[in-house]
């Protein structure tokens, strides 16, 4: 949990990983995300967050993420500031500790997407305000999230339910690791050899979980009666000079027809988006009839909006 102390004396409390929530945090989160779904649906707005302010610090493209927040803060009644590095250029305009003091006087939170996680380590240390992980090269924690609660939506019980990602051992990847050790699901981390998660997230959640995680190199195997079959890009922002590299080390790797047979009947298909048809994941795939990604693309304002509302009221 990072929790950094304010000028004033305050604790505040971020959200930079799935282990800064408890469990049972967590479901409440999943509570108050389907109740503001319902509100939102009914065209019920809500004043909750008037007057506050979200600063949005972007380094990477985004739609979801982006979008999510920004229409979160206004259906909540505040508003949201979208800054990128061409403005503030973190680390060599000024100084980390310093953007974080000045921001922390004009806004009431932060959500930052950016390459080096320890950026966003640095602002929820040196700031006196809330700081959101929106992505970081090393977790995407409101992805996953989101994704829990669409699994749940969909019928899946979070303590029993199989996970198989296949893919690259990614932020999203890491960030279903840490989402492993807050309920009882089974994770195959299905990856190539030298494409892995990163190790210290995996032994810690390997130590935690007791036998639930499985590391499987073969993807038809992984797909193997799971509930839910997981992708991502193999190349994943930043790293696009790699493309083709990754290709090549993912062969085999790509969610097919047959991989999603090989599943329950009743799987569901989730993918971060945006997906690379074609490679990671087919079209046929991503559109056929297990497919849940608009769900999981619509659900991260609705998730996002109880974090808001938990972080910042
Ligand atoms: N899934 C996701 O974070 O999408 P964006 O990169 O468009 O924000
Ligand atoms: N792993 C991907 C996720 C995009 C939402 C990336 O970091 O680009």
């Amino acid at each position: 949990m990072v929790i950094a102390s304010s000028g004033s004396g305050r604790s505040v409390r971020s959200f930079l990983s799935i282990r800064d929530f408890t469990r049972t945090e967590i479901q409440e989160l999943f509570i108050l995300a389907a109740k503001k779904k319902r509100e939102v649906r009914e065209g019920q707005l809500s004043t909750d967050l008037a007057g506050k302010v979200l600063a949005l610090v972007f380094h990477k493209p985004s739609l979801r993420t982006r979008v999510s927040f920004e229409v979160g803060m206004l259906q909540l009644g505040g508003s949201a500031v979208y800054i990128t590095d061409k403005e503030i250029g973190i680390g060599q305009r000024e100084p980390v500790a310093d953007v974080a003091r000045v921001l922390s006087r004009y806004v009431d939170g932060i959500m930052v997407r950016t390459f080096d996680h320890s950026l966003a380590v640095g602002l929820a240390a040196e700031g006196s305000v809330p700081v959101i992980n929106g992505l970081t090269d090393l977790l995407h924690p409101c992805q996953v999230l989101s994704d829990l609660f669409t699994a749940v939506e969909n019928g899946k019980d979070l303590d029993s339910m199989c996970v198989a990602y296949i893919g690259d051992g990614n932020n999203v990847c890491n960030s279903w690791l840490n989402a492993s050790t807050r309920f009882r699901f089974t994770l195959r981390v299905c990856v190539p050899e030298g494409q892995e998660p990163s190790s210290e997230i995996m032994e810690a959640a390997v130590k935690e979980t007791e036998g639930s995680i499985q590391l499987v190199r073969n993807a038809l195997e992984a797909a193997q009666g799971a509930d839910i079959v997981y992708t991502d890009v193999w190349a994943s922002m930043g790293q696009e000079k790699d493309a083709e590299a990754k290709k090549r080390a993912f062969a085999g790797f790509t969610v097919d027809a047959r991989i999603v047979e090989a599943a329950r009947p009743d799987c569901l298909v989730m993918h971060c988006l945006p997906a690379h048809r074609g490679e990671e994941i087919t079209d046929e795939v991503i559109e056929g009839p297990r497919s849940v990604v608009f769900d999981e693309a619509e659900n991260r304002l609705h998730l996002q909006k109880a974090i808001l509302l938990k972080l910042l009221s």
